[in-house]
Protein backbone atom coordinates (compact mmCIF):
# COMPACT_ATOMS: atom_id res chain seq x y z
CA UNK A 1 0.00 0.00 0.00
CA UNK A 2 1.38 3.75 -0.92
CA UNK A 3 2.20 5.55 2.13
CA UNK A 4 -0.60 8.08 3.19
CA UNK A 5 -0.16 11.99 1.94
CA UNK A 6 -0.58 13.92 5.07
CA UNK A 7 -0.61 17.63 5.42
CA UNK A 8 0.09 19.20 8.98
CA UNK A 9 -1.06 22.16 10.23
CA UNK A 10 0.61 23.65 13.48
CA UNK A 11 1.37 26.93 14.84
CA UNK A 12 3.86 26.19 17.95
CA UNK A 13 7.08 24.24 18.49
CA UNK A 14 6.15 21.27 16.43
CA UNK A 15 7.34 18.30 18.63
CA UNK A 16 4.39 16.30 17.16
CA UNK A 17 5.23 16.85 13.75
CA UNK A 18 8.56 16.14 14.40
CA UNK A 19 7.26 12.59 16.29
CA UNK A 20 5.69 11.99 12.88
CA UNK A 21 8.73 12.90 10.87
CA UNK A 22 11.29 10.90 13.58
CA UNK A 23 8.03 7.63 12.94
CA UNK A 24 8.56 7.79 8.84
CA UNK A 25 12.15 7.86 9.54
CA UNK A 26 12.22 4.66 11.61
CA UNK A 27 9.74 2.55 9.33
CA UNK A 28 7.21 3.07 11.91
CA UNK A 29 4.57 4.94 9.75
CA UNK A 30 3.75 4.56 6.17
CA UNK A 31 3.22 8.21 5.25
CA UNK A 32 4.61 11.25 3.23
CA UNK A 33 4.49 14.53 4.66
CA UNK A 34 3.54 16.50 1.57
CA UNK A 35 2.74 20.22 2.74
CA UNK A 36 2.99 21.89 6.70
CA UNK A 37 0.68 25.19 7.08
CA UNK A 38 1.15 27.49 9.65
CA UNK A 39 -0.59 30.69 10.77
CA UNK A 40 2.77 32.04 12.10
CA UNK A 41 5.25 31.58 9.50
CA UNK A 42 8.17 31.17 12.62
CA UNK A 43 7.11 29.11 14.30
CA UNK A 44 8.75 25.93 15.47
CA UNK A 45 6.96 24.06 13.16
CA UNK A 46 7.69 25.87 9.82
CA UNK A 47 11.30 25.33 10.59
CA UNK A 48 11.40 21.94 11.13
CA UNK A 49 9.49 21.59 7.89
CA UNK A 50 11.84 23.83 6.00
CA UNK A 51 14.85 21.86 7.52
CA UNK A 52 13.81 19.03 6.07
CA UNK A 53 12.62 20.48 2.65
CA UNK A 54 9.12 20.01 3.04
CA UNK A 55 6.29 22.56 1.43
CA UNK A 56 6.06 25.47 4.18
CA UNK A 57 3.08 27.42 3.50
CA UNK A 58 2.16 30.37 6.21
CA UNK A 59 -1.30 31.29 5.53
CA UNK A 60 -2.91 33.75 8.04
CA UNK A 61 -4.95 36.90 7.90
CA UNK A 62 -1.68 38.13 7.18
CA UNK A 63 -1.87 36.95 4.30
CA UNK A 64 -5.94 36.81 2.99
CA UNK A 65 -8.30 39.39 3.29
CA UNK A 66 -10.73 37.01 4.99
CA UNK A 67 -11.60 34.08 6.89
CA UNK A 68 -13.28 32.50 3.93
CA UNK A 69 -10.71 33.36 1.93
CA UNK A 70 -8.37 31.95 4.29
CA UNK A 71 -10.37 28.78 4.24
CA UNK A 72 -10.37 28.66 0.60
CA UNK A 73 -6.07 29.25 0.85
CA UNK A 74 -5.80 26.07 2.70
CA UNK A 75 -7.79 23.69 1.47
CA UNK A 76 -6.05 24.70 -2.24
CA UNK A 77 -2.72 24.06 -0.65
CA UNK A 78 -4.03 20.92 0.86
CA UNK A 79 -5.28 20.11 -2.43
CA UNK A 80 -2.60 21.15 -4.43
CA UNK A 81 -0.23 18.94 -2.38
CA UNK A 82 -2.57 15.44 -2.99
CA UNK A 83 -3.03 15.41 0.87
CA UNK A 84 -5.31 12.63 2.09
CA UNK A 85 -4.63 12.95 5.46
CA UNK A 86 -5.28 16.27 7.13
CA UNK A 87 -3.31 16.66 10.56
CA UNK A 88 -3.35 19.66 13.12
CA UNK A 89 -0.49 19.03 15.45
CA UNK A 90 -1.01 22.06 17.70
CA UNK A 91 -2.99 24.46 14.98
CA UNK A 92 -4.29 27.54 16.98
CA UNK A 93 -6.83 28.70 14.11
CA UNK A 94 -10.07 26.55 13.56
CA UNK A 95 -10.35 24.66 10.46
CA UNK A 96 -12.66 26.38 8.04
CA UNK A 97 -16.04 24.79 6.63
CA UNK A 98 -15.01 24.58 3.86
CA UNK A 99 -12.12 22.90 4.68
CA UNK A 100 -13.66 20.69 6.93
CA UNK A 101 -16.58 19.87 4.42
CA UNK A 102 -13.65 18.60 2.06
CA UNK A 103 -12.03 16.45 4.01
CA UNK A 104 -14.95 15.23 6.47
CA UNK A 105 -13.53 12.36 8.34
CA UNK A 106 -10.25 12.77 7.04
CA UNK A 107 -8.69 15.37 9.75
CA UNK A 108 -7.51 14.62 13.08
CA UNK A 109 -6.72 16.76 16.11
CA UNK A 110 -4.64 15.72 19.01
CA UNK A 111 -5.81 17.28 22.17
CA UNK A 112 -3.72 17.08 25.87
CA UNK A 113 -6.55 16.04 28.14
CA UNK A 114 -9.21 13.00 28.20
CA UNK A 115 -12.14 14.59 26.21
CA UNK A 116 -14.66 15.39 26.63
CA UNK A 117 -12.97 16.46 29.56
CA UNK A 118 -11.08 20.02 29.23
CA UNK A 119 -11.59 20.37 25.78
CA UNK A 120 -14.03 23.83 24.22
CA UNK A 121 -12.89 26.75 23.00
CA UNK A 122 -9.94 28.28 24.64
CA UNK A 123 -8.99 25.11 26.77
CA UNK A 124 -5.25 25.19 24.99
CA UNK A 125 -2.03 24.94 25.80
CA UNK A 126 -1.05 25.26 30.03
CA UNK A 127 -4.52 26.01 30.45
CA UNK A 128 -5.47 22.52 29.88
CA UNK A 129 -2.84 21.42 32.54
CA UNK A 130 -4.20 24.27 35.02
CA UNK A 131 -7.58 22.97 34.80
CA UNK A 132 -7.04 19.28 34.74
CA UNK A 133 -4.72 19.48 38.27
CA UNK A 134 -6.91 22.35 39.94
CA UNK A 135 -9.64 20.00 39.09
CA UNK A 136 -7.96 17.27 41.48
CA UNK A 137 -8.50 14.48 38.63
CA UNK A 138 -5.29 12.10 39.16
CA UNK A 139 -5.65 10.62 35.89
CA UNK A 140 -5.21 13.11 32.41
CA UNK A 141 -4.30 11.99 29.01
CA UNK A 142 -4.09 12.25 25.20
CA UNK A 143 -6.61 12.33 22.68
CA UNK A 144 -6.82 12.33 19.04
CA UNK A 145 -10.52 12.56 17.66
CA UNK A 146 -11.67 13.49 13.71
CA UNK A 147 -12.58 17.42 13.52
CA UNK A 148 -15.69 18.46 13.04
CA UNK A 149 -17.14 21.79 13.16
CA UNK A 150 -17.03 22.57 16.86
CA UNK A 151 -13.74 22.61 18.91
CA UNK A 152 -12.45 19.33 20.47
CA UNK A 153 -16.03 17.91 19.43
CA UNK A 154 -15.73 15.36 16.75
CA UNK A 155 -15.40 11.52 17.18
CA UNK A 156 -12.85 10.15 19.77
CA UNK A 157 -10.62 7.60 17.56
CA UNK A 158 -7.86 7.19 20.27
CA UNK A 159 -7.00 8.09 23.92
CA UNK A 160 -4.56 7.49 26.06
CA UNK A 161 -4.08 7.74 29.59
CA UNK A 162 -1.51 9.80 31.85
CA UNK A 163 -0.74 10.04 35.49
CA UNK A 164 -1.24 13.36 37.72
CA UNK A 165 1.29 13.21 40.05
CA UNK A 166 1.17 14.94 43.89
CA UNK A 167 3.32 18.23 43.17
CA UNK A 168 2.67 18.47 39.36
CA UNK A 169 2.81 21.46 37.91
CA UNK A 170 0.87 22.67 34.78
CA UNK A 171 4.57 22.32 33.24
CA UNK A 172 5.37 19.01 34.73
CA UNK A 173 2.08 17.52 33.62
CA UNK A 174 2.25 18.85 30.04
CA UNK A 175 5.85 17.25 29.31
CA UNK A 176 4.25 13.84 30.69
CA UNK A 177 1.24 14.61 28.73
CA UNK A 178 3.22 15.69 25.33
CA UNK A 179 5.69 12.72 25.96
CA UNK A 180 2.62 10.15 24.98
CA UNK A 181 1.65 12.39 22.19
CA UNK A 182 4.43 11.48 20.33
CA UNK A 183 3.59 7.89 20.60
CA UNK A 184 0.08 7.89 20.01
CA UNK A 185 -0.12 10.26 16.99
CA UNK A 186 2.30 8.46 14.66
CA UNK A 187 0.47 5.05 15.78
CA UNK A 188 -3.34 6.45 14.89
CA UNK A 189 -2.05 7.83 11.39
CA UNK A 190 -0.33 4.50 10.95
CA UNK A 191 -4.00 2.94 10.97
CA UNK A 192 -5.40 5.82 8.63
CA UNK A 193 -2.24 4.71 6.32
CA UNK A 194 -3.32 1.24 6.41
CA UNK A 195 -7.09 2.48 6.09
CA UNK A 196 -8.61 0.92 8.97
CA UNK A 197 -10.11 3.52 10.00
CA UNK A 198 -13.91 3.27 9.25
CA UNK A 199 -16.70 5.90 10.87
CA UNK A 200 -20.13 4.04 11.94
CA UNK A 201 -23.23 5.87 12.91
CA UNK A 202 -20.95 8.71 13.78
CA UNK A 203 -18.46 6.57 15.96
CA UNK A 204 -14.98 5.72 14.91
CA UNK A 205 -14.23 1.44 14.57
CA UNK A 206 -10.34 0.26 13.97
CA UNK A 207 -10.32 -2.43 12.14
CA UNK A 208 -8.14 -5.50 12.88
C1 LIG B 1 0.24 19.70 21.93
O1 LIG B 1 0.19 19.65 23.32
C2 LIG B 1 -1.09 19.34 21.34
O2 LIG B 1 -1.81 18.43 22.10
C3 LIG B 1 -1.81 20.65 21.33
O3 LIG B 1 -0.81 21.60 21.01
C4 LIG B 1 0.46 21.11 21.42
C5 LIG B 1 1.36 21.16 20.23
O4 LIG B 1 2.70 20.92 20.55
N1 LIG B 1 -2.92 20.62 20.41
P1 LIG B 1 3.80 20.83 19.41
O5 LIG B 1 3.73 22.11 18.59
O6 LIG B 1 3.48 19.64 18.56
O7 LIG B 1 5.09 20.71 20.12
Amino acid sequence: MSPIVIGVLASGGGTNLQAILDSVDAGRLSAHVAVVISNNSTCGAMERARNRAIPAIHLSRATVASEEELDRAVLDALKDHLVQLVVLAGYMKKVGPQTIQAYRGRILNIHPALLPAFGGAGMYGRRVHEAVIASGASVSGVTVHLVDENYDHGPVVAQREVPVCAGDTAETLAARVLGQEHVLYPQVIQWFAERRVRIEKGQVRIDE
